[in-house]
């Protein structure tokens, strides 16, 4: 969510800071602010509403210099995104950046107010730095003690990192819900929400654990567990790699990558298919637990969430395994009970969603077989955590609306589907021909996206229709329903045209109502074994005055008439059909945007990895 840089060094860091702040913006971004302390001792803070470009700007022309700072790009959830409510927030000379959300903001800042603390800001995060400022007034100590005292009085999620401005010899970093970072340098150290901003500066990272509290400074770093013992984290090398170069020749983030898809599946597969076989060498030993799975559980958010819903007419289809799927937000506050030998997958582009995390942190206190991720970013905290991890090779998606890592997911996932197929007991276990067909499949994906893709201008032309409608329809069935879910997803998200998708059998038992000339309805219509059923429905829609666009296979037999536009797709393998839809879905949402003139990459409201609740 928000983006948090710190750094204690001898240089200058206001370049650094920013540089950091630079590359975790695609996190969260509606405001930004740094604060530091230059050679003389005196505090500096500067923010300013909006993108970091704007801050840069600011720090140039107020010439900020100093070797000790913080910095934070915001993602509101407590005020306004104005200036007096972007970090850092200060108490005198306490400086405090902070992400996630303080629960008991509201009886703080009585007690505060109490105390004659005044407050300039609606956030939560204000309280923490008066309460800092307060304990430290109160009972004195070391920054390291105020804070264990300070923690103990917050309820709630954060990654935060305080600075106090008489002593810069030193920051000190708490976190509990939202993912820290300690990045070692030579005679300097810093901390980050995420190695990606550190990586000009170092590859040398220590991951802090729950109720960690740190305190680095130039040549020392330091680490409290939290019942206040020094631990030693281990000390890692990056295997992260920074591939986010220019968006040239594309205009968005999003539509490169969308255009990076038929790459990142040849990537995602590279090494796991082998002479007509699935292979997951990561899984290693691990593949004997998987053969005693009865039941999968899978856990995700959002895009994720729908690739989900695909992987389990997969799995119940292919594998014979019964699957149940739930969004984290919702397992997590519910009891609920385990069927035996159950494999606890979660899915998750970034590894931080901190819903999904909980979830996973939650059951290993349940009977699960074990828990498995999957997942596009090394080191995340969700690859750290779960006892088996299998990466998409997406590359890092920089757009909100997530593409690549949707598509690559689900490449992912068929494969394991197969893999667990396979290894089940062998009277139930997945035919050598069925897996022989798969890997056929998914060897034809990327050259099949590529065809997909060659029909952008057609997509394009469709735009200019949706531009004044306020809703949309999506409609598929069987495993392309999940597809329509995304579709409308995709659309909500970057053009803000209010969508839903329903599996179309459904229509008539209600959303039917909605059906008249200012409602668009996208079909997903591929030439499989539903396809006069979903012929009905679609003559449901036509009966009623619905406006129709149907993304058809060929041989599918749909004719053009004023109610109903075709988009032609090429024929496509059946058991890779969602993989190969989504990427229209994806085009026509990126197109209907452009045309409305909105943030394609960085959409109002919302933030690229969730690590609030
Ligand atoms: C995708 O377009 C969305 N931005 C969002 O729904 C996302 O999929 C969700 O927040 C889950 O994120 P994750 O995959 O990183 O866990
Ligand atoms: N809750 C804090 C605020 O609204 C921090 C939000 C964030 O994570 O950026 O200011």
């Amino acid at each position: 969510m928000c983006g948090i840089v710190g750094a204690v060094a001898q240089r200058d860091i206001a370049a650094i800071l920013l540089e950091g702040l630079r590359r975790l913006e695609y996190r969260g971004y509606d405001s930004a602010g740094l604060a530091m302390v230059d050679q003389d001792g005196r505090l500096q803070r500067l923010r300013r509403v909006g993108k970091v470009k704007a801050l840069a700007e600011a720090a140039e022309h107020h010439q900020l210099s100093g070797g000790t700072g913080i910095a934070h790009t915001r993602w509101a959830t407590h005020g306004e995104p104005t200036e007096d409510n972007a970090h850092p927030h200060v108490s005198d000379h306490i400086v405090v950046v902070h992400n996630g959300v303080i629960e008991n903001h509201e009886p703080l800042r009585e007690q505060l107010r109490e105390h004659g603390y005044a407050f300039v800001s609606e956030t939560d995060t204000e309280v923490i730095a008066h309460l800092v400022h307060w304990e430290q007034r109160q009972q004195g100590g070391t920054l390291v003690g105020v804070m264990q005292r300070v923690v103990s009085a917050l309820r709630g999620a954060y990654g935060m990192v305080i600075m106090d401005s008489l002593d810069p010899s030193a920051l000190v970093a708490a976190r509990s819900g939202s993912p820290l970072v300690i990045g070692r340098g030579v005679g300097e150290n810093f901390l980050g929400s995420d190695q990606l901003a550190l990586l000009p500066v170092t590859r040398l990272f220590m991951f802090l654990e729950e109720g960690d509290i740190a305190e680095i400074t130039r040549h020392t770093v330091r680490v409290w567990e939290k019942a206040g013992k020094i631990v030693e984290r281990p000390e890692i090398e990056s295997r992260v790699k920074y591939d986010i170069d220019d968006k040239e020749p594309y205009r968005h983030y999003m539509q490169k990558e969308i255009f990076q898809q038929p790459q990142a599946i040849k990537n995602t597969l590279e090494g796991r298919l082998n002479h007509g076989e699935v292979t997951l060498a990561e899984l290693g030993e691990a593949e004997t637990l998987l053969r005693q799975i009865q039941h999968v559980q899978i856990i995700a958010c959002g895009t994720s969430y729908h690739s989900a819903m695909v992987s389990r007419y997969w799995f119940e289809a292919l594998a014979g395994v019964t699957c149940d799927v739930e969004i984290a937000s919702e397992f997590r506050y519910r009891k609920s009970a385990a069927h035996p030998n159950t494999l606890l997958i979660t899915l998750s582009q970034s590894g931080e969603t901190a819903d999904t995390l909980a979830v996973l942190r939650l059951t290993k206190t349940l009977v699960y077989l074990g828990s498995l991720v999957v997942c596009n970013v090394v080191d995340s905290s969700l690859v750290r955590e779960s006892d088996m991890a299998i990466m998409t090779k997406a590359g890092t998606e920089i757009g909100v609306a997530s593409t690549k890592t949707f598509t690559t997911q689900l490449t992912v996932l068929l494969m394991l589907v197969v893999r667990i197929g396979r290894l089940r007991a062998h009277a139930m276990a997945m035919d050598k021909q069925i897996e022989a067909n798969i890997v056929y499949a998914l060897q034809a994906l990327p050259s099949r996206i590529e065809q997909v893709l060659s029909l952008n201008k057609p997509i394009e032309s469709l735009a200019e229709s949706f531009l004044d409608k306020h809703h949309a329809l999506f409609l598929g069935r069987g495993d392309l329903y999940p597809i329509a879910m995304e579709g409308a997803l995709k659309l909500k998200e970057i053009s803000y045209i209010h969508a839903e998708a329903y599996a179309a059998g459904e229509l008539k038992h209600g959303p039917l109502a909605l059906i008249d000339p200012d409602m668009p309805v996208i079909v997903i219509a591929p030439n499989n074994k539903l396809l006069d059923k979903l012929k009905s429905n679609i003559e449901e829609v036509r009966a009623r005055g619905g406006q129709l666009y149907v993304f058809a296979e060929q041989g599918t037999n749909f004719i053009e008439s004023k109610n109903m536009k075709i988009i032609h797709l090429p024929h496509v393998e059946q058991i890779v059909a969602p993989i190969f839809y989504a990427v229209p879905m994806q085009l026509l949402a990126y197109h209907i945007a452009l045309i409305k003139g909105a943030d394609i990459d960085q959409p109002r409201n919302l933030a690229k990895s969730v690590t609030v609740e």
